[in-house]
């Protein structure tokens, strides 16, 4: 279980960037992180990963308080950041070098594999295209078996087409460690086709303002009337968490689910 316990972040120019956000994840849950610009959505993920400090709070995995970079938390960017002096298959093994040549091998071989990319691990990253470069930074998370993954906008670089084909690899690998996953989406769809939850969030200060479980099977139909229902009840705490205070979604949780959703 992960779980952010009043979690405030104040940055020295007094930007609030967080106030008092409480959460917890389940083991093998996935979460979307849904929100307006600035509303603390990266420096939550960053507390989460160690490498930024909280104001107050406390971030626990499994009981065990978490205050810098750990092992069991592994973290994907925007952008890709490869090492470009690295090979594919080196930049996937870095986080490896523990383990003996030959076991370090295999996985990485076995990651390429999970998102395609087999053919390309002795290329260098630039002559990779940006989806592909995007496929090994997630191969390089998943190597390791973090029990805690981080995204922040991973795929929002990319074109429809690559994000729906990196959505699957990332199911995939997901699948097969089943890690708990945090992703930060601008995308209502891409946090519906992924997420059991989605938490959205709003900002000055950075809070969260809704949580939506969305019980859908997987793999999901995007094409669903079922999922068109999860992604209108999303988009719709999103609209009002850009117009309406807090308090608002707080008296509406006190209504019969039944009336609203
Ligand atoms: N190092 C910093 N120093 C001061 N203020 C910061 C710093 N980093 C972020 N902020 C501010 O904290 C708030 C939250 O920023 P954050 O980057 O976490 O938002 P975000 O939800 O990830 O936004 P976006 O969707 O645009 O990526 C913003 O007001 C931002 O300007
Ligand atoms: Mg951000």
């Amino acid at each position: 279980m992960l779980s952010l316990e009043r979690l405030s972040k104040t940055y020295a120019d007094g930007t609030r960037a967080l106030s008092d956000l409480s959460l917890k994840v389940r083991e093998s849950e996935i979460v979307a992180l849904i929100g307006g610009s600035g509303c603390g959505k990266t420096t939550l993920l960053r507390l989460i990963a160690g490498l930024d400090r909280a104001t107050s709070g406390a971030v626990r995995l499994d009981g065990e308080t978490l205050t810098e970079p750990h092992p069991a938390v592994g973290i994907v960017f925007q952008e890709p950041r490869l090492l470009p002096w690295l090979t594919v298959a080196d930049n996937v093994g870095f986080g490896l070098s523990d383990l003996p040549s030959s076991e370090r091998r295999a996985r990485v071989t076995h990651a390429l594999e999970m998102v395609g990319l087999a053919e390309h691990a002795g290329r260098w990253p630039r002559e990779l295209s940006g989806g592909q470069q995007q496929r090994v930074a997630i191969a390089r998370a998943f190597v390791t078996a973090p029990k805690v993954l981080l995204l922040d906008e991973p795929f929002s670089a990319l074109d429809a087409f690559t994000r729906a084909s990196l959505h699957e690899h990332l199911l995939a690998l997901w699948e097969e460690s089943r890690p708990t996953v945090l992703i930060v989406t601008h995308d209502v769809h891409e946090g519906v086709a992924l997420a059991d939850r989605a938490v959205v969030m709003q900002p000055k200060p950075g809070r969260i303002y809704d949580e939506l479980p969305l019980h859908l099977a997987r793999p999901r139909d995007k094409t669903s009337p079922a999922f068109e229902a999860a992604a209108r009840r999303v988009l719709t705490a999103l609209d009002r968490s850009l117009h309406e205070p807090r308090q608002a979604a707080q008296e509406r949780d006190r209504e019969p689910a039944g009336l609203w959703w």
